[in-house]
């Protein structure tokens, strides 16, 4: 029988490519988005229900799990994948802009999670692939909010995989470098503050920054979308997959990849998981 994903954030980018590799590959597809008529590409096709899913609506998100369930009768695999870049200086980020990148990428996704758990449970098996960043263990300046969010992400999975291991469901972490998605356009937030003198040196060096970023050694969503396939069905306990040369370069400087597995592996034996 055929395995069902739900993806978050299926309008666009990574979340779009991830439900099309998906499909493409004979897996039901729950493709979830804040306004389906951007569904169009994927709807049509009888392994995918293209349907409603606001990050800041808990209301929908029950209502696209329990619709994906009923269509396609379990979910597999959860991909939290929709989410956004809020960046700037701290002092000058209103608490409502904060809050709102907290929502979506930190609260929304874990509400998908509560939302999916009581039927992973119950079939006592299931993965949770969590979109991170090269982000969620560096930061660049001015990504408090970004980076707060992806390490939350982190942290909140890594903890997670620990508990839903004895009951048959996997955690997993994606970390991308740059990838060319409207990321870096449509979707970016940037409170540039200009009434912060003091910041904006700093403000004017991150814009070049991250306008570099986005030019050099950035990978296509379909790549990153294998990546993710892989993550969903290798059938390991590995909880991180670095996405890309850059991002693998880039962590690479700060962490061991060796380590991280060794660590995890010793707290695993303490705890008896
Ligand atoms: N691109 C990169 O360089 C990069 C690198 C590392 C990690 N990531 C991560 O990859 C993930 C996907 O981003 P992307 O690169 O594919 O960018 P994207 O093309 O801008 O896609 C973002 C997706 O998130 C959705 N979204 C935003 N707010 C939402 C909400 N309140 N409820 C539901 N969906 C919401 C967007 O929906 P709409 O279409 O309705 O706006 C869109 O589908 C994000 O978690 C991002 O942090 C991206």
């Amino acid at each position: 029988m055929s395995q069902t994903i739900l993806v978050t954030g299926a309008s666009s980018g990574i979340g779009k490519a991830s439900a099309t590799l998906f499909a493409d590959r004979g897996w039901n597809v729950v493709a979830t988005m804040r306004n389906t008529d951007d569904g169009a590409g994927l709807a049509g096709r009888d392994n995918v229900l293209v349907t409603t899913l606001d990050l800041l609506d808990s209301a929908s998100i029950t209502a696209a799990v329990g619709a994906g369930i009923e269509r396609f009768g379990a979910i597999d695999v959860l991909l939290n994948n929709a989410g956004y870049g809020a960046y700037g200086p701290l002092e000058a980020t209103p608490m409502s802009v904060l809050r709102r990148q907290f929502d979506v990428n930190v609260f929304g996704l874990v509400e998908t999670i509560q939302a999916v758990l009581p039927s992973m449970r119950a079939q006592r098996s299931g993965v949770i692939v969590n979109v991170s960043s090269v982000g969620g263990r560096m930061t660049f300046p001015l990504g408090s909010l970004y980076h707060g969010s992806k390490w939350a992400v982190e942290g909140l999975s890594e903890a997670l995989h620990y508990e839903l291991a004895m009951l048959g469901i996997r955690v997993k972490l994606v970390e991308p470098g740059g990838v060319n998605t409207d990321f870096g356009g449509r979707s970016f937030v940037f409170t540039d503050a200009p009434e912060f003198p003091d910041y904006q040196p700093l403000v004017d060096m991150a814009a070049a920054a991250l306008q570099e970023e986005a030019s050099d050694d950035n990978q296509e969503p379909h790549e990153v979308a294998e990546v993710i396939f892989g993550a969903a069905t290798d059938g390991s306990d590995r909880i991180r997959y670095i996405s890309g040369a850059g991002a693998t370069q880039l962590l690479g400087n700060r962490y061991s990849a060796e380590q991280d597995e060794q660590f995890v592996a010793g707290m695993r034996a303490q705890f008896g998981l």
